[in-house]
């Protein structure tokens, strides 16, 4: 059928949408893994955080398992989240259209598009979530193995351990922070969670966001 065969009121198929490969299967797993490791340590973390939150630790089973099984899942998220590092962090290195489309913030909020420069797999704002995670998440493991008393009691002073209870409690608000912010990006951005659920995306997606990283992969050059 051509398009001259076309009635008004006929009903016409305009086709699949285009898709977009994002993620691989294990580039999801990795990062739903690291995802329930975070969610898991904001909870049990914060039932340790405060007596008005100590209720929280009956979903581990108690205080005292709350507080044993709190430092294992950070060393799981930890090693998790290297997978991720390992993965991105190339495509996360800062690009000279980054510092253009981070000062026009005001037209990325209004969805203003057009007035935005072509941007790679990631944009400004998805790399600074990413290199704020992957600082915090070095402070948040090196502060807790000083206070992570049960294996290395008699390696640190009473002095650093105190330092370490503050830092690890301001990195742990400050990451919980950046993970809303991420998760809210995700969900504005419309078609981004399937990026990371399906780990495909539509051709008019790559092409509105991120249209330099869509031109690569046509041209045959994947970042
Ligand atoms: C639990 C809620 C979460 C949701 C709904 C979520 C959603 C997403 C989505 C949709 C993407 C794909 C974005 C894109 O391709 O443009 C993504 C990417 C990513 N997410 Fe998450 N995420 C969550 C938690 C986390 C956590 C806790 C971490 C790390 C601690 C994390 C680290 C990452 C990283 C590193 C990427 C790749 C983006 C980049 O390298 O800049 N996510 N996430």
């Amino acid at each position: 059928m051509t398009a001259y065969d076309v009635e008004p009121g006929d009903s016409v198929h305009p086709g699949d949408p285009v898709t977009v490969d994002r993620y691989t299967t294990g580039a999801r797993a990795n990062h739903w893994i690291t995802a329930t490791c975070l969610v898991l340590l904001a909870l049990s973390g914060l039932a340790l955080f405060s007596p008005w939150l100590y209720f929280i630790t009956a979903m581990f089973g108690g205080g005292q398992t709350t507080r044993a099984i709190h430092p294992w899942i950070g060393v799981v998220l930890f090693f998790s989240f290297a997978g991720l590092f390992i993965r991105f962090w190339r495509a996360n290195l800062w690009k000279a259209e980054d510092g253009t489309w981070l000062a026009r913030l005001r037209d990325v909020l209004s969805a203003h598009e057009v007035r935005l420069p072509e941007v790679g797999k990631y944009n400004a704002g998805q790399k600074a979530v990413f290199w704020l995670m992957s600082i915090l998440i070095i402070v948040l493991i090196s502060s807790g193995l000083v206070m992570w008393d049960q294996y290395f009691y008699g390696y640190t002073t009473i002095e650093q351990k105190r330092v370490a209870v503050l830092v690890h409690s301001m990195a742990a608000i400050t990451i919980i922070c950046v993970w809303i912010v991420h998760v809210y990006a995700a969900i504005w951005v419309r078609g981004t969670i399937g990026a990371m659920t399906r780990g495909q995306v539509t051709g008019g997606w790559a092409w509105r966001h991120h249209r330099k990283w869509l031109r690569e992969l046509v041209g045959g050059k994947s970042s």
